[in-house]
């Protein structure tokens, strides 16, 4: 039975990694996946998730099952974050939250409960998106389509489209929206075009669900937290996806977790009880160890502070990356204007580079990126900045794209 299958292709992300690692080149460079890599290209444990690692090893008194919806202090913990302790959500109990295997796990949840509870709700999804995300909505049963939202002429949103877009979604359907540090994109909207976007998501009467996964990666904690500020309005409904895995450093970890805002607390508690059946029928209960690292750095001053630093550590270089990989190009001599890639956030940047040109790069000089042209910005270092922009000339020039 099993050996009449054929092949299946490899994931456009995860396989780039293998293929990545199985590349002998000392020279090569690993653009493709998003995992934050310091000047070093390392990827380091934080200082805060260490402390608290050790903590754990010394405190923790059991490996019994959690419940199915996780723990109940690191749900707080996770509404807290997201609104702060005094928002109207969390002091109404307007939210529900159940503890995830990492933003995928929250996702996939939130799908099947979309396709149990609401079969004829459809998906919309941000042309382009991370692509797991259609994956994951049919893997669920969901039906899913496309909203415009980058305009690749300018690099930037093409926001008349996004809200034209928009005011085409039937009621009750879902809008998926990434809450900041848009993948692959790296353009999110302004405050302003936030609250736009809200207005007709509350006026059509669409349900959003924000894919929030790296919070802090963008202009700052708080900052990042603009959109869903703009959309957690007095009796909204919505559906939010935490992961850890980027502004914690806990990738393999599987720290996430899905939020759940009704209009009242009854109605959580009704909805949550049907969340925890797809849990229960999926994985069962979640994995302790990430989300027990989040919860204790989150409840401690000294720890969360330095957390917090670590985040902005994290930010600032990819923030400074970005424009010295602008820089570099034009003294590398291209002639196109890549400045764009300064003015985005986030682990990524469309950097407009064809199917092609990404093959070439792959197989001339060992540079890995996404065949859309997707680059993780975290990827580049002072050490191979230089190398890398030099490759992209090359590459360039065969289109008279670089001055001579
Ligand atoms: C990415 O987009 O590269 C990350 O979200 C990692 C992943 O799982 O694809």
């Amino acid at each position: 039975m099993f050996e009449a299958l054929a092949m299946a292709p490899a994931d456009p992300i995860m396989g780039l990694n293998d293929a990545y690692k199985k590349d002998a080149n000392p020279n090569k460079i690993n653009l493709g996946i998003g995992v934050y890599r310091d000047g070093d290209s390392k990827t380091p444990i934080f200082e805060s998730v260490k402390t608290v690692e050790e903590r754990l090893l010394a405190e923790e008194d059991t490996k019994n099952y959690l419940d199915i919806d996780g723990d109940g202090a690191y749900n707080r913990a996770v509404q807290d974050l997201l609104w702060g302790a005094d928002h109207e959500i969390v002091t109404r109990g307007r939210a529900g939250t159940a503890q995830t295997p990492g933003g995928t796990g929250a996702l996939r949840i939130a799908g099947d409960f979309i396709s149990r509870h609401f079969p004829h709700a459809r998906v919309w999804i941000s042309d382009p998106t991370w692509a797991n995300h259609p994956k994951i909505f049919e893997s669920a049963g969901v039906p899913t389509s496309t909203y415009r939202y980058y305009d690749p002429a300018s690099h930037g949103l093409n926001f008349d489209a996004f809200i034209h877009g928009l005011a085409q979604i039937p009621a009750g359907d879902v809008v998926l929206l990434h809450g900041c540090c848009h993948n692959p994109t790296g353009v999110d909207p302004s405050a302003e075009q936030w609250a736009r976007i809200a207005d007709v998501i509350a006026e059509r009467g669409i349900i959003p669900l924000v894919d929030f996964a790296y919070r802090g990666l963008g202009n700052g904690l708080a900052e990042d937290a603009v959109g869903l500020r703009a959309l957690s309005r007095p009796g909204c409904e919505l559906l939010v996806a935490s992961s850890f895995s980027k502004n914690f450093g806990l990738y393999r970890e599987r720290a996430g977790a899905l939020t759940l805002v009704s209009e009242n607390a009854a109605a959580v508690e009704k909805a949550m009880s049907h969340i925890k059946i797809c849990i229960r029928t999926g994985y069962s209960n979640p994995p302790s160890h990430g989300a027990q690292i989040v919860r204790t750095v989150l409840a401690d001053p000294q720890l969360r502070a330095q957390w917090e630093g670590e985040v902005k550590a994290m930010r600032d270089r990819i923030n400074g990356m970005r424009c010295a990989f602008v820089d570099a190009l034009e003294a590398s001599g291209v002639r196109r204007d890549f400045s764009f890639i300064a003015r985005q956030r986030g682990m990524f940047s469309l950097t407009g580079l064809t199917p092609q040109q990404v093959d070439a790069l792959r197989e001339r000089f060992s540079i890995y990126m996404v065949g859309s042209g997707r680059i993780n910005v975290a990827g580049i270092t002072r050490d191979n900045v230089g190398l890398l922009c030099e490759a992209i000339a090359e590459v360039l020039k065969e289109r008279n794209e670089v001055r001579v």
